[in-house]
């Protein structure tokens, strides 16, 4: 499983790639609302960053499917044309990945609650899906269990659309997620920080430089 940073902050960003291996970033309305800078400026200073090897996601805002064509057009020129779309699971989004798949764009439907949405989205021709596994769990629903029938449907239907799940408040989730073969989990920087960490890790380095000191001093390796 790989993880992207579900965050637009350049100083995150950095930071998390800095130390850790991360694949990619993705992005929202409400991540770009977040940050000061022109959205498009913001998006350019994040592939600057990352590169253009790296994964890059972002959302269109209409909600007919002609414009969200047109506005995927826009980010594609605007940044580049490694650039993915993210399109929201609405009646016009699935029309539009449609469109967009037959011009050669790669879409990520994104706002996902229902495996069947996943299967219709892939089936409009969705590289990516994104499951949004917080917000499911939070409407009674079981976001991991989503997850996981998905990863069902795709294999049974032999598709090769691959799931990128999104939306989590804890590590465990993400676990979950990688125990039922997501081939990506999108996460905020928070998350992928303690996705690293535990205590008993620092704890025991911190005893070995005890015991090194005790013993041998200021020599180094
Ligand atoms: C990513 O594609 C989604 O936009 C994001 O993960 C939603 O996360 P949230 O439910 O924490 O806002």
């Amino acid at each position: 499983m790989k993880i992207l940073i579900d965050s637009a902050n350049i100083h995150s960003i950095k930071q998390l790639s800095d130390y850790y291996q991360i694949e990619g970033v993705t992005t929202n309305p409400t991540i770009l609302a977040k940050e000061q800078s022109d959205y498009l400026q913001q998006l350019r200073e994040i592939r600057q960053l990352i590169g253009e090897n790296k994964m890059l996601f972002v959302q269109t805002i209409s909600e007919n499917a002609t414009d969200i064509v047109e506005e995927a057009k826009k980010i594609i020129s605007e940044i580049d044309e490694n650039v993915y779309i993210k399109v929201p699971a609405i009646r016009e989004g699935y029309k539009a990945m449609k469109e967009l798949n037959q011009l050669g764009i790669d879409t990520l439907a994104t706002a996902i609650y229902t495996a069947q949405q996943a299967l219709m989205a892939a089936r409009c021709g969705a590289a990516y899906v994104a499951p949004y596994v917080n917000r499911i769990d939070n409407v009674s629903g079981d976001g991991i269990k989503v997850v996981s029938e998905i990863i069902e449907l795709f294999i049974t239907h032999r598709l090769k659309t691959e799931v990128l799940a999104a939306s989590f408040k804890n590590v465990n989730q993400v676990h979950k997620c990688s125990l039922v073969g997501a081939q990506f989990v999108t996460a905020s920087p928070d998350i992928i920080e303690e996705l690293h960490f535990h205590p008993c890790s620092e704890l025991s380095v911190d005893q070995f430089t005890i015991d090194w000191k005790e013993r041998f001093g200021k020599l180094t390796i």
